[in-house]
């Protein structure tokens, strides 16, 4: 070790190791972990090892959770679950002030065990993680206090199975936990494998704090732990993690009714423009990506910068990562510490090697000794270069570069993902321009990675659904006041007729033909069924397809109109149906046509005001939390009721700006088409509501299956529900699913269909010179 006059001499930094003294000592004190069930440690059973990554000394043994373990704890999570959900708020507020009291006191013993489980430098988890982990618990506690106010008529879920990650691990289990109980859930949760530590020292706060028993549970294991869970008769499951995993848990739940929530990778763009702060846009790639060694979901891992100014840019960017301390995380100095597990640094090499193999160049992002990667970038990279398109989670971004505004938002949305973007320039014109236009759940303009309790979060497409934080986060763990349902009749049997029947009708037959893009068109088919004495036509794939691309089409339009324009189109609408109610005799009864009306006035009333909200997060920032258009949305309409299901279903989603592919009534589909002809004089425009008749649940699946959809609703159960799910945990499009209803009905209409119609992006503005 260098004497201090040496330092001077050469001016290199000193190690300032934090001590790590009081977590030794609780470490040995406590040897094995069992899981922490109904308010007690339990024996521990199988163990594995869970390592410092820096050293990969042992840290400790924890316990393998069977499904054993899951069940019993999801059974005490459940016992729990009544007197908890029964509590009143101001009551849970008070436990949840006590955990955030509680941490904050043990601030710097949680910081020390991150990074030890971990591997990130002790500065992130002691200025960083652990505050925003106590941020989270008060801004939750205030959430409980006032849930009954805030959120009226609505309930708790009941269970909540929880699976988190390892690069956040105790910020992670904040977000889950904080929230869940704010809105009177009990949680199981399991920690990720690598870094159980934190979790267990939260279940000892939860005792310390006389939570009552079962209120947090936590199992601790790896992924087999995880199925248990997801297999488990829980209410709803709050993933984070890698998309794989994501997509297998909506598999796996499709059908059951259980909540939802996914928050997967990313491979968030960092858009520098030409007017940028260059110097301060250098400053947000270090928080980008090369902060907790590159293994944050939503890192700007691809940098694309303006070419006339690339050259300079990326001397600047050079330079900085060659002063980044790669080093011990508990030195206080350390820039970069270790990646988290061998396994995952060879999955980092291993995507590196693909993409020099493929021509990029890779600058710094050497491997050393141990678990440690430097930082670097890769450039010359094609967009096709498995280094653009996967998920490194890593200290390694990419570099490329644009020519124009559009060009930089063509490259920023040509990914799967949709988490995180972050722009620099110094217009405020062009950066809002750009922050809207890129497909993202939260975008930071000139400012990267900052985080609040306070602003949702949360992606897009394989980027996963559901917010945290905010709000938007506590609905997630909330159910909407509950409507009375009634079954909605099964469909019958169709029996095809080939020939081009439908459309074809002769003399003074009535002719009806699939409404898509505006227009009548024969299904492609050619073959029709028989309903309601007519023959309809009989959509497949390939309609749904044309139909999907004309609502693509008809998005621009329809969304430039803002919710003015669009509020009279809908008023509009109601005109023509008093009009024309006539034609629907035999169709719908005089009571669905008389809601469907009613339903265009309260959409159309809500469609400008139905608004985002600046919220209060950080001091500084307006942190701008705004509903956007889910974009193409499949709507699969009960099988009764076949104007009002169809149009409670429709309106909300037309209203908030979505264009829509509705597939309606299967034995009555005459309703639907009989409206496609109120719409086309409605100044609806084409392409906006596409109506395809035919087999419901094989439609239904080709919807799901179709990545230009961007969510789906459907009403119905049994076996056509399970399969659309199946087709959409694929896609991972989310699938809302509202109860059948009586959709004549008053309670059949309100804002739980606004928010389902749209989904949020934070916009994050600093402010101030
Ligand atoms: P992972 O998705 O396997 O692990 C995340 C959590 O899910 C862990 O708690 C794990 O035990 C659990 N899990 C694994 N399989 C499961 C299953 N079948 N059912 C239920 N739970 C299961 O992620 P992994 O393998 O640790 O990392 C692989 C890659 O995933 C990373 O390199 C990164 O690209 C991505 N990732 C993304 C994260 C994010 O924050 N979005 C976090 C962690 C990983």
């Amino acid at each position: 070790m260098p004497s201090v006059g040496e330092i001077m001499e050469s001016m290199e930094y000193g190690p300032a190791t934090e001590d790590a003294s009081a977590v030794r000592e609780w470490l040995a004190a406590r040897g094995s972990f069992g899981h922490f069930i109904a308010g007690r440690f339990t024996k521990p059973g199988d163990t594995f090892a869970t390592r410092d990554p820096s050293t990969g000394e042992e840290l400790a043994q924890v316990s393998q959770g069977s499904s054993r373990d899951v069940a019993k704890a999801v059974r005490a999570a459940r016992r729990a679950a009544r007197s908890w959900g029964a509590m009143s708020g101001h009551d849970r507020a008070r436990f949840l002030y006590a955990i955030a009291r509680t941490i904050q006191k043990r601030e710097r013993f949680l910081s020390v065990l991150e990074t030890l489980d971990n591997g990130k430098p002790i500065r992130e988890s002691r200025d960083i993680d652990v505050p925003l982990v106590v941020r989270h618990f008060y801004h939750h506690a205030g959430w409980a206090e006032l849930a009954a106010s805030e959120f009226p008529g609505h309930t708790p879920l009941g269970v909540c199975g929880q699976i988190i990650p390892w690069n956040f691990p105790l910020l992670m289990l904040a977000w889950k936990v904080a929230p869940a109980l704010a809105a009177g859930n009990t949680v199981v949760l399991k920690p990720a494998e690598y870094t159980p530590l934190t979790a267990l020292a939260f279940a000892e706060i939860c005792a310390h704090v006389g939570l009552p028993a079962g209120v947090v549970n936590i199992v601790t294991g790896d992924g087999e732990t995880g199925a248990a869970l997801v297999g488990s008769p829980v209410d709803k499951i709050a993933f984070t993690g890698s998309t794989e995993v994501g997509r297998g848990i909506a598999r796996a739940l499709a059908g059951t009714g259980r909540k939802l929530t996914l928050e997967l990778g990313g491979k968030s763009p960092f858009v520098v423009m030409p007017d940028a702060d260059l110097d301060a846009a250098v400053e947000g790639v270090v928080d980008s990506i090369w902060f907790n060694q590159g293994q944050v979901c939503c890192a700007g891992s691809r940098i694309l910068v303006a070419e006339s100014v690339a050259e300079r840019f990326e001397t600047l960017l050079h330079r900085r990562m060659e002063k980044l301390r790669v080093g011990p995380p508990l030195d206080k100095s350390t820039d970069i510490g270790a990646i988290v597990d061998p396994v995952q640094k060879d999955r980092i090499l291993s995507i590196l090697g693909a993409a020099t193999r493929e021509g990029a160049v890779l600058v710094g992002g050497q491997p050393q000794q141990g678990c440690f990667i430097a930082p670097g970038y890769l450039k010359n990279i094609a967009p096709a270069n498995p280094g653009m398109r996967q998920e490194i989670f890593g200290p390694i971004a990419t570099l490329s570069t644009f020519r124009t505004p559009d060009e930089a938002v063509d490259l920023a949305n040509n990914t799967a993902y949709g988490l995180a973007a972050s722009v620099w320039s110094e217009s405020a014109t062009v950066a809002t321009d750009l922050a809207a236009k890129i497909r993202a759940g939260v975008v930071w303009v000139n400012c990267a990675n900052i985080f609040d309790a306070g602003a949702p979060f949360g992606g897009v497409r394989d980027s996963g659904y559901g917010r945290e934080g905010g709000r938007e986060g506590m609905l997630d763990y909330l159910a909407a006041p509950a409507a009375a349902v009634v079954r909605d009749p099964a469909p019958g049997a169709i029996s095809a007729m080939p020939n081009g029947a439908a459309g074809d009708g002769e003399g003074i037959d009535r002719t009806v033909k699939l409404y898509i893009g505006g227009a009548q068109k024969r299904p492609d088919g050619g073959a029709s069924y028989s309903a309601q004495d007519e023959l309809i036509p009989l959509g497949g794939r390939k309609d749904i397809r044309n139909a999907v691309e004309a609502a693509q089409g008809a998005l621009g339009k329809w969304q430039g109109l803002g919710g003015h324009g669009r509020a009279q189109v809908l008023y509009f609408l109601a005109e023509n149906l008093g009009l024309r109610r006539s034609e629907f005799a035999g169709f719908a009864s005089a009571d669905e046509v008389e809601a469907t009306i009613r339903r265009c006035f309260f959409y159309a009333a809500h469609a400008d005001k139905f608004d985002g909200a600046t919220v209060s997060a950080k001091p500084g920032h307006l942190t701008h939390v705004q509903p956007e258009p889910q974009g193409v949305m499949g709507i699969i309409a009960p099988n009764g009721a076949p104007l009002a299901g169809l149009m409670s279903l429709v309106l909300p989603a037309i209203a908030m700006g979505n264009a829509v592919v509705a597939i309606p009534s299967q034995d009555q589909p005459m309703a639907a088409l009989t409206l496609a002809q109120v719409l086309a004089c409605s100044d609806v425009p084409g392409g906006v509501v596409n109506i395809v008749t035919g087999p419901r649940e094989e439609l239904g699946r080709a919807l799901a299956s179709h990545d230009g959809v961007n969510a789906i609703w459907q009403v119905g159960d049994g076996a056509g529900r399970t399969a659309i799910e199946q087709a959409a945990a694929q896609t991972l499009i989310p699938v809302w699913s509202p109860d059948h209803r009586d959709w004549s009905d008053a309670n059949a209409q309100g804002r739980a269909f606004l928010r389902a119609a749209s989904r949020t992006k934070t916009i994050w503005l600093p402010y101030g010179a």
